[in-house]
């Protein structure tokens, strides 16, 4: 594997692979070394957790990062392309992070440079880095991939996240139910993909009477950035709340994640309960990010 643009373009054994690198990598039992290695990430769009996470993954194994937040000090201000941005600064590292508004930004630069590139989010299309180590926390939560069931409540048309989880788990029979407000279901293609699989889904507007089935509920921010209408925003944004209060019959190895960042959907109060994973979850991108650059780095 050269890139990671897609999660569609991973076997089941290539995220799986990914997964046991990470948690040899966690337990410290593999550390690989990344001296000499330059990671360039280059984010088009605003970032906390990717963004210093790579940065973090690159440097606490012996490499180093360059770093662009936005265009604002780049000659893109001058009108440089896209096309010419990401071909010099390909010149300048040995593998290139991108994140963009654009859907298939990351895709096109893999055909335009001579270097890996990793896709850290195009628009609202997919976020394969965040997928797999969504992937990894529910492996460490429950013990394994196979046959997990989970809400995927929020935003789920511009959730990136959600797409790409979607395909990764989509390999492993979950049973999905699809929790959203109706102009945010899940793409069609999506869902036609899931029933070419025979994968079980179901979709619904209401998350109290399905919370004790759950082994994970899988929360997201609707997506502001997104919306054409704010006016639309200004409706939607207010659809779900998770509060402790619906917690209250769930299963002993349920899990709450959130890819973050959170605006409202989920109160602050259920940090304090045993089921909040988010924080641990913001952790094992190190580790998963540790395992996705040395594997396209170093083999
Ligand atoms: N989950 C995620 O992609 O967070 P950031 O936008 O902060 O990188």
């Amino acid at each position: 594997m050269k890139h990671l643009i897609s999660m569609r373009d991973l076997s089941k054994n290539d995220i799986l692979h990914f997964i046991e690198t990470a948690e040899l990598i966690e337990k410290g039992k593999m550390k690989p070394n990344l001296k000499g290695k330059l990671a360039a990430l280059l984010f088009f769009e605003p970032s906390t957790r990717t963004r210093f996470s790579f940065e973090s993954a690159m440097k606490r194994l012996g490499g180093e990062t360059l770093t662009m937040s936005g265009t604002g000090t780049t000659s893109a201000k001058k009108g440089e392309s896209f096309a010419d941005t990401i071909k010099t600064i390909s010149q300048y590292a040995d593998i290139l992070v991108i994140r963009s508004v654009l859907e298939g930004a990351s895709r096109y630069a893999s055909e335009i440079v001579s270097i890996p590139v990793v896709n850290a989010g195009d628009g609202a299309n997919q976020h394969p880095t965040q997928a797999l180590l969504d992937l990894y926390s529910i492996v460490k939560t429950q013990g394994t991939l196979e046959n997990i069931t989970i809400a995927i409540i929020g935003d789920l048309k511009f959730g990136r996240t959600v797409h790409s989880l979607v395909y990764g788990l989509s390999y492993f029979s979950p049973r999905f139910y699809f929790i959203s407000p109706l102009h945010l279901s899940l793409p069609e293609h999506i869902k036609n993909e899931l029933h070419s699989k025979n994968i079980i889904f179901e979709e619904g507007r209401e998350i109290d009477n399905l919370v004790n089935k759950l082994d994970i509920m899988y929360v997201t921010r609707i997506q502001k950035e997104r919306f054409a209408d704010p006016e639309e925003y200004e409706k939607l944004k207010g659809s779900y709340q998770i509060t402790s209060n619906i917690l209250n019959n769930v299963k002993g190895n349920f899990k709450i994640l959130h890819p973050l960042p959170r605006v409202n959907e989920i109160t602050t109060e259920v940090d304090n309960t045993p089921y909040a994973y988010y924080f641990e979850q913001a952790k094992n991108g190190l580790y998963m990010r540790q395992s996705i650059i040395s594997m396209l780095l170093l083999t």
